[in-house]
């Protein structure tokens, strides 16, 4: 089985992507990871965000194993991501890596952007999660204050506004949810309402299938 969850930026996806496969026993993908650390290298090198061949290599050289680089987190990484995955051959570079991810065995949860959409069209069940960016901007704000960071909340807010506007407006593969995609809205929940939430969505839709 394969779950495609996407949504905005700090809409909580990847906490229930992570938790959803734990839940299920399937291997997780945070998709968001791969773009930020094709942007950590352009920054790493200097070079300039939109230097489409230099990002286009660092997305063929990805190392899986520098996946949990806590440097990827901060927000100045995300949205150096949120410009490169405008570029529409970093997307293409990147692509097969995330289709053979979501193939393998024994299943598998995806979260980012365009996994219902572009991705993994024919998963089997597409969560889109969405978020006050109010909310979202509390929650951004306090996780990285937790890590040490210094984080004025109102720049935050900002910073989702923007990400928003650009992930949802780039011409190849926007931020949107897919026709056939479930929507939940946690502004109101906490995580555990959240994952709580999306396994039923999990499991209504494979109680539909079931009864076909
Ligand atoms: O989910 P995140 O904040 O880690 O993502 C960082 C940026 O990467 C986001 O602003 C847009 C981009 N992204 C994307 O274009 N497609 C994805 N599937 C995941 C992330």
């Amino acid at each position: 089985m394969i779950i495609a969850i996407d949504g905005p930026a700090a809409s909580g996806k990847g906490t229930l992507g992570k938790r959803l496969a734990k839940h299920y026993g399937y291997r997780h993908l945070d998709t968001g990871v791969i773009y930020r650390a094709v942007a950590k290298a352009l920054i790493d090198a200097g070079a300039d965000l939109t230097d489409e061949m230099l990002a286009v290599s660092a997305a063929y050289a990805l190392d899986p194993e520098k996946f949990g680089d806590p440097a990827l987190k901060t927000q100045a990484v995300g949205d150096a991501a949120s410009v490169v995955s405008a570029i529409p051959k970093v997307r293409e570079a990147l692509m097969s890596f995330q289709r053979q991810f979501a193939a393998g065995p024994p299943g598998a949860v995806l979260d980012g952007r365009d996994i219902g959409t572009v991705i993994c069209p024919d998963a089997d069940v597409k969560i889109f999660v969405v978020a006050d960016p109010k909310v979202r901007a509390r929650r951004r704000t306090l996780e990285a204050r937790a890590r040490g960071e210094d984080a004025d909340e109102a720049a935050v807010l900002a910073d989702i506004i923007r990400r928003d506007e650009r992930d949802q407006n780039r011409p190849t593969a926007p931020l949107k949810a897919a026709p056939d995609a479930h929507l939940l809205d946690n502004s109101h929940l906490d995580i555990e309402g959240g994952v709580r939430a999306a396994i039923d969505i999990v499991e209504a839709v494979r109680a539909g299938r079931q009864r076909v």
